[in-house]
């Protein structure tokens, strides 16, 4: 197991890692990973650390522009930060490890489908994807205007076939004291 010796987000004044992404690498091994929506690359960095090979996409210039810089002055040529329209659905490479923190929300949603059909295909036979996005149910009304949300059980039904190695739409609580539900799911291509 690879331990992380100096903590690079700090000094960069990023956040730490999502945390599903940090319990995720104690089963993922390193392999070339995709960092979906990594804005200034908290996840990226975290996983460039562990020896991921990881193409790092977002929309934002200014975020690919400042993740670019961290791996260039870390001389980190493991981390490939590209400005890359998620709506696109249309990955040109293949991965062993796909993730998607908090970012599937910002997607047109009538390219969900799409996106994750995409993704589900450029992942490797044996390979994961990492997806955490939030939920608009009757039980959960999504307090915050969302483009997209989830309903109950269409995470988990878009990956039939694949290993579900984590899966829960379980209801947080905002700093204003609001519930907002998520799904997280972690889940394995069959080999
Ligand atoms: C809430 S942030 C999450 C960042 C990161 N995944 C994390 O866990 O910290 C959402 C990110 O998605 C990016 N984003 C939104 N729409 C996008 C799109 N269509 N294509 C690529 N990135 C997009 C935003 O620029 C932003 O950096």
């Amino acid at each position: 197991m690879v331990t992380i010796k100096v903590d690079l987000n700090s000094r960069y004044g990023l956040n730490p890692a999502h945390s599903e992404v940090v319990e995720a690498c104690k089963i993922v091994e390193s392999c070339d990973a995709l960092d979906m929506g990594c804005s200034n690359g908290r996840n990226a960095v975290y996983l460039g650390q562990l020896g991921f090979n990881v193409t790092a996409i977002d929309t934002n210039p200014g975020a690919v522009d400042m993740l670019q810089s961290i791996s260039t002055q870390e001389h980190m040529d493991n981390i490939k930060a590209q400005v890359y329209d998620i709506n696109n659905a249309s990955l040109g490479e293949d991965y062993g490890f796909i993730t998607c923190t908090v970012t599937l929300m910002f997607i047109d949603p009538a390219r969900v489908d799409e996106v994750i059909a995409d993704m589900q295909e450029r992942t490797l036979a044996g390979g994961y994807n990492l997806i955490v996005c939030a939920m608009n149910t009757e039980e959960n009304p999504c307090p915050v205007p969302f483009p997209f949300t989830l309903k109950t059980g269409q995470l988990s039904d878009t990956y039939e076939g694949w290993e579900l190695i984590k899966y829960n739409e379980d209801v947080g609580t905002m700093h204003n004291g609001a519930k907002l539900q998520f799904a997280t799911l972690l889940a394995r291509k069959p080999s």
